[in-house]
């Protein structure tokens, strides 16, 4: 699907993105490279790597990519570096590496727990804490008046809760916090932006695939919360909306990209039904004599 944006609307930008190399962070990549931006991914696989790199290159866009895992500080310090090495200045950070599967909360190990905090929460933060020297206003490569933005991928599985899904709900409330706490504190201090993004269920990406498998029957997959699915490019297409200056004055906030699926539940009456029982209710009670219940009539 064609960009609604102008092809240089991050052009001179330089984007930094953990997990960028697949999925949902590898589309966004792909999108703020069409969009002028030059590219450094951090990935824990070299393949991955190597094959995102080269398919960005082959279209034109200045790509590179780093391996690291954002569990470790001294990856995110050197991957960090790395990219300033190589294309001298970052504007913007995407932290979009995640760790997921489905598991019942009394099956999953403390540690199982603790690896995704570790690479959603935690790591997010330290990404955000190696990057700071570079974003901020003044920062390597900037002027003294105007720092970079972060974009947090997060989820709606957290606004209410998700059946086996307690280590991700609690490792993405904690990266909704971190956005609001980086936007009031480094918004203030350094003019830094910082966002979130939380998809619904996405075509074709890992999550997809770890949480609502194929092999499960399609009467499971209606029944949970991941049945309409959007595409990459919707995700890709906030992400730009937000680090642009079109968002230059949107701080803080975590955008919701699922169609409205997270405030849906399932139907319980059909709407001619309501309209009908609830005129037959009101007219019930309007004639009630005062005091007398309706269901005494
Ligand atoms: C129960 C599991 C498990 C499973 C791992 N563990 N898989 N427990 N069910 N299926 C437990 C292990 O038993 C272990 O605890 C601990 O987790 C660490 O497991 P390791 O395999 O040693 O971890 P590691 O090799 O570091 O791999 C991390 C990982 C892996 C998260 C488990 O899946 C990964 O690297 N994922 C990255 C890619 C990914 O998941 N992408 C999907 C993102 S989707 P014990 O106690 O045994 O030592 C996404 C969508 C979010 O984020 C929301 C969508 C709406």
């Amino acid at each position: 699907m064609e960009s609604p944006f102008k092809a240089d609307t991050l052009k001179g930008k330089v984007a930094l993105l953990t997990g960028g190399g697949s999925g949902i962070g590898f589309e966004i990549s792909t999108q703020f490279g069409k969009h002028g931006a030059s590219i450094a991914i951090m990935g824990r696989r070299r393949r991955v790597l190597d094959s995102a790199v080269s398919t960005l290159r082959s279209i034109g866009i200045p790509a590179v990519g780093f391996e690291g895992d954002v569990r470790k500080q001294e990856d995110a310090r050197r991957v960090v570096e790395s990219t300033i090495k190589h294309f001298g200045r970052i504007d913007i950070l995407v932290n979009a590496a995640a760790g997921n599967f489905l598991v019942s909360a009394e099956d999953l190990s403390p540690n199982g727990f603790r690896t995704v905090m570790d690479i959603d929460s935690v790591g997010t933060f330290t990404m955000c804490h190696e990057a700071l020297n570079y974003l901020k206003k003044g920062g390597l490569g900037r002027s003294s008046s105007s720092g970079g933005t972060i974009l947090n991928i997060s989820a709606t599985l957290h606004y209410t809760a998700a059946w086996y899904q307690i280590h991700v709900s609690a490792a993405k409330a904690a990266v909704d916090a971190i956005t609001r706490n980086l936007a009031l504190e480094w918004g203030t201090d350094y003019d830094i932006k910082v966002n979130g993004i939380a998809p619904g269920p996405i075509g074709d990406t890992a999550g997809m695939r770890k949480l609502g498998p194929e092999e499960m029957d399609s009467k499971a997959r209606d029944y949970m919360p991941l049945y309409k699915l959007g595409e990459k490019w919707d995700i890709a297409m906030a992400a730009l909306y937000l680090a642009s200056d079109a968002g230059k004055y949107i701080n803080g906030t975590t955008m919701i990209v699922d169609g409205g699926l997270w405030l849906s539940r399932p139907r319980h009456l059909p709407k001619e039904a309501v309209k009908q029982l609830s005129r037959a209710v009101e007219k019930k009670s309007r004639d009630a004599p005062v005091g007398v219940p309706t269901s005494k009539l």
